[in-house]
């Protein structure tokens, strides 16, 4: 059942190349640049002309829907809100005639989800779910969505879910962007090249395992680790730390990085490691001053960085480097070094990672 792998997270992190192209099978044909999303029909032009979007989930699925309120204002100019489903629910949230919700799930079944949905129900938004299980509570009381086609998910840190979800995401995203005509031919054709080549660019990463597992081995007893990334690559800081400390009980915080300024940068010395996810976007240049900034203060930098990068690897203690990928594409690829990070450093520790203390699958209760 396992695959021939120890664990079901090992698994399903070295399943990415092909769950990502199952969530794409039949949706996304790069060649004539046309995507086809089957579970959103009726629906579509809400979307298309959703005053508001506001997106609800929880964990690792809030993450990916802060990638998605990125890439909706970069590709469609809609104005995004990415909602704890915990806190919505139980504030006064304004919802307005227009306003579309999408709800993430892995489960389909988080408590706090589902009932976010229901009130936004209730107040008259229309929902769409992003959700993998197939009949889950939250794909029934969405009125439409996409499921991630990415299989079960059984290990209790997401992984492919969270892969799966902004590979949806940037479908569901790209084909508004098409029928708002906010997005040239040139520069779809040029993203859907690049999505339909993310299997191959994740092989690659997956390909970097001992590597990062060597790099594990160095930091397994650390208590306290930092992570940092600016734009698309700030959430994935976000969901490298959770990873983290989830199954291997350290200590992580993700920040984006400029923010390290206004306070965690007291947290640094000799003894901090701090993962930098650094690869050629359009705030390279930001982040390797903020890796200046973290070396001044001899803090132990290990920077996700773009295959080539000769600038980086001369100032950072260590570096793993992820294929040239679209900035807007890349927390598909530099997501997965970071996972791969999480659970050998968990393994060297003893964790049991398939099934981290006090967490369950799926939080059916609030
Ligand atoms: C993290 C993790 C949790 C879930 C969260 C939402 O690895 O597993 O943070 O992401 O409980 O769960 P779903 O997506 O099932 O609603």
């Amino acid at each position: 059942e396992k695959g021939g792998y120890e664990h079901f997270m090992l698994k399903e992190i070295f399943e990415q190349p092909n769950s990502i192209a199952d969530s794409m099978r039949g949706r996304l044909d790069a060649k004539n640049s046309k995507i086809t999303l089957g579970g959103i029909r009726e629906y579509a032009d809400a979307l298309t002309e959703a005053n508001r979007i506001i997106i609800i989930a929880c964990g690792t699925s809030w993450h990916s829907g802060l990638v998605a309120e990125y890439l909706f204002e970069e590709f469609c100019r809609i104005p995004v809100e990415v909602e704890y489903a915990s806190e919505f629910r139980y504030r006064n949230p304004v919802i307005n005639k227009g306003d579309v919700v999408i709800a993430i799930s892995q489960s389909g079944e988080t408590a706090d989800t589902l009932a976010a949905i229901e009130l936004a129900k209730s107040r008259g938004a229309i929902i769409l779910g992003v959700v993998n299980v197939v009949g889950s509570s939250i794909s029934r009381a969405s009125h439409e969505g996409a499921y991630l086609h990415t299989g079960p998910e059984i290990g209790v840190a997401s992984t492919k879910a969270f892969t799966g979800q902004l590979s949806v995401l940037i479908m569901i995203i790209l084909s508004v962007a098409v029928r708002k005509k906010t997005i040239t031919d040139a520069r779809l054709k040029e993203l859907l090249t690049d999505l339909a080549c993310i299997p191959d660019k994740i092989r690659k990463v997956l390909a970097s395992n001992d590597k990062i597992e060597y790099i594990a081995s160095l930091f397994k007893d650390a208590r306290n680790f930092l992570y940092l990334g600016r734009g698309y690559n700030f959430p994935v800081a976000l969901e490298g730390a959770l990873k983290l400390k989830e199954i291997s009980y350290i200590h992580a915080e993700g920040y984006p990085a400029a923010e390290m300024k206004h306070g965690p940068i007291a947290l640094i010395d000799e003894e901090m490691p701090v993962v930098v996810i650094a690869t050629r976007d359009s705030s390279y240049d930001k982040i390797v001053s903020n890796i200046q900034e973290v070396k001044a203060r001899k803090g132990i930098v290990i920077a996700v960085v773009t295959e080539g990068d000769v600038l980086i690897p001369k100032m950072a203690d260590y570096v793993i480097e992820v294929p040239k990928c679209d900035e807007a594409l890349m927390p598909l690829v530099s997501v997965v070094p970071l996972q791969l990070l999480s659970y050998h450093i968990a393994i060297m520790r003893g964790c049991n990672v398939d099934q981290p203390r006090n967490l369950a699958k799926s939080v059916t209760v609030e």
